[in-house]
């Protein structure tokens, strides 16, 4: 075992030997484009803390969609960004609601040529900004939401979603939309459960994206960035309460969890490169101080490698054009 029977810089010589010997690869369809659409916007309107992303109109979503599809991407995930906002997030029940009807609009325009995706959660329909419903204390009552999100899931699945992402991290979620899809026919809607999501600072852009109302923030239901063991706790419920695929959200500081869960889980596991990880890797190439194409495809690879059967990230269409001419 000694040199110079091995010299691993035997396989790294040349691009080609590099392309054959590489044990992870990237391709678009298992990528996952988020994507935003506000109500009532005759012009996309820029995400400031997320150069390049923007809040779609129905327009401008349709025409993402469609060459998402053209390049290959695997899926796409909507969130509604509504005119009006109470305590309930009613909004998103109402089948012509931002949410239900740019479902139904990217569904007429690409059908099944890509998967649909919503998201299920309260915080984009609530004047309070949190995930769920509010008890008299203040508190997000776990049981008084999920009623809420099961009529949720059924309006999306109506709507023409083939995927529904609970990412409000109520206990029992995942049972409560499962038995609802099934009493209303909706028996081949797959759930993605967000199964292990943390609080975490690098939501910050996301918040500006869907013009949240939030403050204060959300460690009472999501997870705590110290825990390891319980990921796979969070991920046994789903399982056993009817997820068809699983997340880990964070991505890039959580890929330790990343590894656990696509160790143990007999289904597809995403991971989520939320709003703060692309803002840092734009932040830093807009300065110069990164190559950004190099630092995209390197952070995207990681979550790959560490276990990510798909992976959500705004930079979905971009690099599967990348993926696609090299
Ligand atoms: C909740 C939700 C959030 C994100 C996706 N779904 C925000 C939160 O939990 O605070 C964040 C995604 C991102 O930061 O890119 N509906």
């Amino acid at each position: 075992m000694s040199f110079p029977n091995h010299r691993p810089r035997r396989l790294r010589t040349t691009p080609a030997m590099r392309r054959l010997t590489a044990e992870t690869r990237l391709a678009p369809a298992d990528l996952i484009l988020p994507a935003f659409i506000r109500e009532g916007l005759s012009e996309p309107s820029p995400i400031s803390s997320m150069p390049g992303v923007v809040q779609h109109t129905t327009d401008t979503l349709k025409r993402a969609a469609a060459e998402a599809v053209e390049l290959g991407v695997g899926g796409i995930m909507l969130f509604g960004v509504p005119e009006v906002r109470d305590a309930r997030g009613t909004a998103s029940l109402d089948p012509e609601g931002v949410l239900n009807k740019a479902i139904r609009d990217v569904k007429a325009e690409v059908g099944d040529d890509l998967v649909i995706m919503g998201d299920v959660c309260l915080d984009e329909f609530t004047d309070h900004g949190h995930c769920g419903v509010l008890d008299a204390e203040g508190y997000v009552d776990n049981d008084a939401t999920l009623e809420i999100y099961g009529q949720m899931a059924v309006a999306q699945a109506e709507a023409g979603a083939h995927v529904l992402g609970p990412s409000g991290m109520m206990d029992g979620q995942i049972a409560v939309i499962r038995q609802a899809l099934e009493d209303s026919g909706h028996k081949n809607t797959v759930v993605l459960a967000y199964a292990a999501k943390y609080a975490s600072a690098f939501y910050g852009p996301f918040r500006e994206a869907v013009d949240s109302q939030l403050k204060g923030d959300r460690r009472t239901y999501q997870m705590d960035a110290a825990n390891r063991r319980e990921a796979i706790l969070e991920v046994e419920l789903d399982l056993e309460e009817g997820a068809d695929m699983v997340m880990v959200k964070p991505a890039m500081s959580y890929l330790d969890i990343l590894a656990d869960i696509a160790a143990m889980s007999p289904v597809p596991v995403s991971a989520y490169q939320i709003s703060g990880e692309y803002a840092m890797i734009e932040a830093a190439a807009a300065n110069g101080w990164i190559d950004r194409r190099g630092a995209i495809t390197e952070s995207v690879l990681g979550i790959k490698r560490a276990g990510a059967d798909t992976v959500l990230t705004y930079w979905a269409s971009e690099l599967a054009g990348w993926l696609k001419e090299s």
